[in-house]
């Protein structure tokens, strides 16, 4: 069904948000960044989040003092207290454990789903029904049973929704992280985009005339004021803009990957926006060649000159093993989805001051007995796997893991050794002499800033102190990309 894509939200009346499991806040911070409620000036309140994980909570609270907070069960809601809080739009992310892959897949005959399946019960008797919802689950999901209950729901209660599976490296962020998301407008709200009765597994096309419009405004808006922040949001936002429409080339002695605006890109004027021009910041680019360096203004961003410098230097290390590394990569995770060149993982990671500051995150020797099965990126790789609430130990899938040597003679040694060790399976007769090889990689984990910003969680977002960095990996496994959901609740709104 096409539509015409009205809304009855009005744009001077405060939007009424409920979070539910809300975890660390991901939703939160997706409403915050969401280009729409920035472009359009939408007042909104997130008047109530709820998740019974004390931990997870304390971390919300953090960083959303003010935000009112329930550790109740959600099976406890009753009609009279949403009707009480006025809601206009629910972001959620039930428990996913019924419908994952590895699970038993106990779907809605699991107690984990008690919870959303008494809510989708509430919907219908409320008087005051939301306008908006938006629904983030594992793949599965878009198969299950509670699935299908969710949309005999929604069409009882008169809404016209979209399902979609998302992974952010289609918007050129380089983590693998495939999910199901469900956006639903009660009608007569209508979608700007033709509604399709199958799940969508690229974003709609307005998206990107969104975008365009988002960028255009922050090119002006930069060139206003010179000192303009950019947050690891905005950053990716640019990165995603340019790489939708773009031929990839060599160049020249460099070898290095630049992008370039398309012929098609070039002939049309609205799409011609989402190329990138001289004038804007592009660390990704900058880092290869030296000569766009003078050109760019300087923003306040993320980096400064000195963290560039560095930057530099270890891209130019990495290049020269990218080759050897390709043994050591994983397969992806999604079939049908394709997506082009991400940003380089570099851009996402934490610089020590001394090598020794990332000790405590390096791989132990009783887990690189099973190198053979991780998924080892370096700072130039433009993909990583999804990081789940089991990192941090070495699990199979559970996340991939960072090589920091740059010393190629290190990664053709461990290369020859992995190709080797993968025929024979010999692991339990390494010696000294094998763990050496593998040693040399100085292989880690990424730190849970690095897996917070891989998640687009803006800068300013604090990890409480007194918390155990496992406690953080869980939930940050737990949660979003804040990027993929800040752009499904603008398509919401607009
Ligand atoms: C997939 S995580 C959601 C993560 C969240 N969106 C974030 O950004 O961190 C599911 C959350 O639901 C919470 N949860 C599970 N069952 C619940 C229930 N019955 N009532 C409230 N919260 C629940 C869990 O504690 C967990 O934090």
């Amino acid at each position: 069904m096409a539509s015409s894509g009205t809304h009855v939200f009005h744009p001077e009346k405060e939007l009424r948000v409920l979070e539910l499991y809300s975890g660390i806040g991901g939703m939160h911070f997706a409403l915050d960044n969401a280009p729409v409620i920035k472009e359009q000036n939408l007042k909104y309140k997130v008047v109530l989040a709820i998740d019974i994980n004390n931990v997870a909570n304390r971390i919300y609270q953090h960083n959303f003092p003010d935000t009112n907070m329930s550790s109740s069960g959600i099976e406890g809601l009753t009609v009279k207290q949403l009707d009480k809080l006025k809601i206009d739009m629910i972001l959620m992310s039930p428990p996913c454990q019924p419908f994952t892959r590895v699970g038993k897949k106990m779907d809605h005959e699991d107690v984990r789903s008690k919870s959303f399946l008494h809510l989708l019960n509430l919907l219908p008797r409320l008087s005051h029904c939301p306008s908006y919802i938006l629904v983030e689950n594992v793949k599965g999901f878009e198969t299950s049973q509670t699935r299908d209950i969710l949309l005999q729901i929604l069409k009882k209660c008169d809404f016209t929704y979209q399902e979609l599976l998302l992974t952010p490296l289609q918007m050129g962020i380089p983590n693998a992280r495939l999910r199901y998301y469900l956006i639903a407008k009660k009608r007569p709200n209508s979608f700007c985009f033709s509604i399709k009765d199958q799940v969508l597994y690229d974003l709609p096309e307005c998206v990107y005339h969104m975008l365009a419009y988002r960028q255009h405004a922050e090119i002006q808006d930069k060139k206003g004021k010179a000192n303009t922040k950019l947050d690891m949001s905005g950053k990716i936002c640019d990165q995603f803009m340019i790489q939708k429409d773009v031929s990839l080339t060599l160049n020249g002695e460099n070898d290095s990957l630049v992008q370039k605006p398309s012929a098609e890109c070039q002939s049309n004027q609205n799409v011609n926006m989402l190329c990138k021009t001289e004038d804007q910041s592009d660390v990704d680019k900058s880092v290869f060649d030296e000569g766009t360096k003078s050109k760019r203004p300087k923003f306040n961003n993320t980096y400064n000159e000195n963290t560039e410098d560095r930057l530099r230097e270890i891209v130019r290390q990495f290049r020269e093993i990218e080759n050897h590394n390709e043994i050591f990569r994983q397969v992806e995770d999604g079939e049908h989805i394709s997506y082009g060149p991400c940003l380089q993982l570099v851009h996402f990671l934490e610089t020590a001051n001394k090598r020794e500051d990332f000790d405590k995150f390096r791989v132990p020797d009783k887990d690189l007995k099973r190198f053979i099965l991780m998924d080892i990126v370096n700072p130039c790789s433009r993909k990583s796997i999804c990081f789940t609430k089991r990192y941090g130990h070495f699990m199979e899938g559970a996340g991939s893991i960072i090589q920091m040597t740059s010393d190629v003679q290190a990664v053709k040694a461990a290369t020859d050794f992995k190709a080797h060790a993968v025929q024979t399976q010999n692991r339990d007769q390494w010696q000294e002499e094998e763990m050496e090889i593998i040693r040399r990689l100085e292989l880690r984990y990424f730190t849970p800033r690095e897996i917070a910003n891989l998640l687009c969680f803006p800068q300013s977002f604090r990890f409480p102190e007194g918390l155990s960095i496992i406690q953080f990996y869980r939930l940050l496994g737990n949660s979003l990309n804040v990027y993929v959901v800040s752009i499904l609740i603008s398509l919401m709104l607009l």
